[in-house]
């Protein structure tokens, strides 16, 4: 008897749980919200000190992938072994025309992360039917490298970048589930 009693609290106690979780979407919302944000800034900051690594010392490698030409290919890798996200480089003034924003968030958020080189733009976008988190960090010249390489490129609409300016943004996307 004692126990079927037990049982039963016990029960009881899973289906007040079940339903509190169910009745606290905000809480559940939130928490969401805080570790994609986490995600995409910690996806970021590997790619980002890839890139920076490679960028500053791929100019002494004959024949080797651009800097740019490695992201793209890492990221289209990852995506064909079904990763929850992707990443792009881009640029407002871009040195390939295809590295130009693509989407409105992309616009606004270059603009933002050019304005504000230390801060990080976040939103939300529909894309194709499907939600995604967005988030794009600024793309800094941390090497003479990265300003020689661009300004001396035929192709680059600036000839007058310094160290420390921002060259653009990596987009990081991680899409919602709703
Ligand atoms: C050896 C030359 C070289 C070096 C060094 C270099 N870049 Fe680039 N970068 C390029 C080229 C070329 C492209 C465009 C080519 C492409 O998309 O395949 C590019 C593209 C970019 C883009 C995308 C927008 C655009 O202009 O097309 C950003 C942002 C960028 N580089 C930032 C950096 C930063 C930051 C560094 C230093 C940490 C750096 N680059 C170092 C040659 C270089």
């Amino acid at each position: 008897m004692k126990s079927k009693t037990l049982n039963l609290t016990l029960a009881l106690a899973a289906l007040a749980l079940t339903a509190w979780a169910v009745a606290a979407p905000e809480k559940t919302h939130l928490a969401r919200s805080v570790s994609t944000r986490k995600m995409a800034d910690s996806v970021h900051a590997v790619i980002a000190a890839d890139q920076r690594v490679y960028a500053e010392t791929s100019a002494r490698l004959e024949g080797a992938p651009g800097h740019a030409e490695l992201l793209r290919r890492a990221a289209r890798s990852i995506q064909t072994h079904g990763a929850e996200f992707s990443y792009a480089l881009r640029s407002l003034q871009p040195i390939a025309t295809a590295n130009g924003p693509q989407t409105e968030a992309e616009q606004t958020g270059l603009a933002f992360v050019a304005a504000h080189p230390g801060g990080n733009y976040y939103t939300e976008e529909e894309l194709g039917g499907r939600s995604y988190f967005t988030a794009i960090y600024a793309e800094r010249a941390t090497a003479a490298a990265c300003v020689d390489c661009h300004n001396a490129n035929p192709r680059s609409p600036r000839r007058d970048l310094k160290l420390g300016d921002v060259l653009g943004g990596i987009v990081v996307r991680v899409p919602l589930e709703f």
